[in-house]
Parts: structure tokens; sequence; C-alpha cells
């Protein structure tokens, strides 16, 4: 997640940019745009970074942070796109003074069509915000909560997202191929239509249901397939049910 926002930042013209990654291979994209360091010892004694983003799993932060707790002071914003980890615990295991704005953003931010919810911890002063605002609007659209519980439910709903969305291109390639139709001819379809059916979306004043309804002719081919995929026990409830484990999850690795 942290590449595709780094990959959204440098097309925007990021400079002076460090990246502390344990594998050099995770960075060979990146190679020559920014400087790659393999732990926080080896950062630039005289790097001061205005912002300070924390990318690695909830599971590895209490390792990982506190190598990063003399960078962050109170001067730096800290930017954490971890799942589950609160404001409060970041500045925690950095030592306290740090101002952190938690975020959940998404991997559509590669493309600068990321939807990233945010929330400012304790401290944060205007300029900070400011700051994390316009780094998250800079790989898409930005919305801010004042109730940091809200977070939760967030990563499970656009945190999340796009896999959902990914692995109905990769459900509706498979049933075309059940089908008869050639593989290539049946990935071709799914992306495209996934991908289409998001920028038409996405240039509409319409609501989904509408545009879902335009497709639907009564007593159509569409219709069949809807009358499966909405029956109660089917995509309502399941995605329901979806929703609500991956939101019991982030309460979880908040601990
Ligand atoms: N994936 C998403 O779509 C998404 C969306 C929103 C938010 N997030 C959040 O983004 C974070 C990263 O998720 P991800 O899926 O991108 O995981 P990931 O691919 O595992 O990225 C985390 C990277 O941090 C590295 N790392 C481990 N310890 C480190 C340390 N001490 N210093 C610096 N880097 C260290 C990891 O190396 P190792 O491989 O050795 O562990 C790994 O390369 C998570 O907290 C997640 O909740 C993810």
């Amino acid at each position: 997640m942290g590449g595709a926002m780094l990959e959204g930042w440098l097309e925007r013209g990021a400079r002076e940019v460090v990246v502390v990654e344990p594998h050099a291979d995770a960075m060979a994209g990146f190679r020559g745009r920014v400087t790659a360091c393999a732990d926080a010892a080896s950062v630039p004694k005289d790097f001061r970074p205005g912002a300070i983003v924390l990318a690695t799993k909830p599971q590895q932060a209490e390792a990982a942070l506190p190598a990063f707790a003399a960078m962050a002071g109170a001067d730096a914003l800290v930017l954490s796109i971890m799942a589950g980890k609160t404001a409060g615990g970041v500045a925690a295991m950095l030592g306290g003074a740090a101002r952190v704005v938690r975020a959940m953003p998404n991997t559509p931010a590669a493309v600068r069509q990321g939807f990233t919810c945010a929330f400012a911890g304790p401290g944060v002063t205007p300029n900070q915000r400011e700051l994390a605002d316009a780094l998250l609007t800079a790989i898409g659209e930005v919305a801010w909560v004042e109730d940091e519980a809200m977070i939760d439910p967030v990563t499970a709903v656009s945190g999340g997202g796009p896999a959902y969305v990914f692995l109905l291109a990769e459900l509706l390639e498979q049933a075309a191929i059940e089908q008869g139709l050639p593989p290539d001819l049946a990935r071709r379809m799914a992306r495209r239509t996934v991908s289409g059916s998001g920028a038409l979306l996405a240039a509409s004043d319409l609501d989904a249901a509408q545009l879902r309804r335009n497709v639907t002719s009564p007593k159509g081919t569409t219709e069949q397939a809807l009358r499966v995929l909405m029956a109660a026990n089917a995509w309502p409830r399941t995605m329901s049910e979806a929703i609500a484990a991956a939101t019991r999850r982030s309460r979880e690795l908040g601990g």
C-alpha cells in the first residue's frame, strides 16, 4: 500500500523521498527516484522529514516504530496507514510527542484514484492537517472523520474494497469460461467490464442502483442474473457479513 501511495506522489512530482524498506527487491520499481534505506539507522543523519508515512503491517508496528521516535518528534507530520492502530497508540510507540494523522487509503492511489479517510490525533496542528490533506488529495479523494471509531468500518469498506472488486473480475472471468468462452476473451471482457463500469460510475451523477436498473430490461437476461445475485441470502447477506468480519478484524488489530 505504501508503494501505491508513493507511486502516486512521485507522479505528482514528490522530491527528497527517503524510504525505509528491509527488502531491496520491493524497491526495484523506485530505483533512481527515491533514497532507499534498509533500516531507520541508515537514514541520512541530516534528513529532517516534513512528513513520515508509516506503512508497515500493524503486527510489525511495535518492533518497527521506536526506531523512528527521534525523527518523528512533534514538528513532523506522522501519517499512519496501519489498519487498526489508533493515533494515540502510534504516538505512544513513537515516544509520545509525535503528532499522528491516522489514515485509511486504498490501492487505486497508485493511479491517483484512491479514497482515503483520515482522522487527526491529539495535538495535530492545522498546518500538519493541511499537509496530510495535500498528500492524500494528491492520490485521490479524501474524507476526514472526527470520530476515530469510524476508521474500523472504513477499513472494511474502502481499505479492502478494491480486493472485493478484483474478486468480482476474477469470478466473472471464471464464469465466462464455464459458459464456453475462450480464456483470453473471458479475461479481456471481465477486466473491461469492471473497469468500464467503474469509470461510468465515476462520470455519472446517477446513483449505483439507477445505473444497475438502466442495464436491467424487464424480463431480460440481466434480470435473471440479478434474481440470483440479489436473493436475500446471496450478495446482500454475504456483503454485509464480509464487511462486518473485516470491521471486527480492524478492531482486534487495535488490541
Ligand atoms: N494493502 C492494502 O490495500 C491496504 C489498504 C489500506 C491500508 N493498508 C495498511 O498498509 C499497511 C501495509 O500493508 P501492505 O498490504 O502494503 O503490507 P506489506 O506489503 O507487507 O508492506 C509492509 C512492508 O513493510 C516492511 N517492513 C517490515 N518491518 C519494517 C521496518 N521495521 N521498517 C520498515 N519497513 C518494514 C515489510 O517487510 P516484510 O515483508 O519483511 O514484513 C513490507 O515490505 C498495513 O498496516 C495495512 O493495514 C493496506
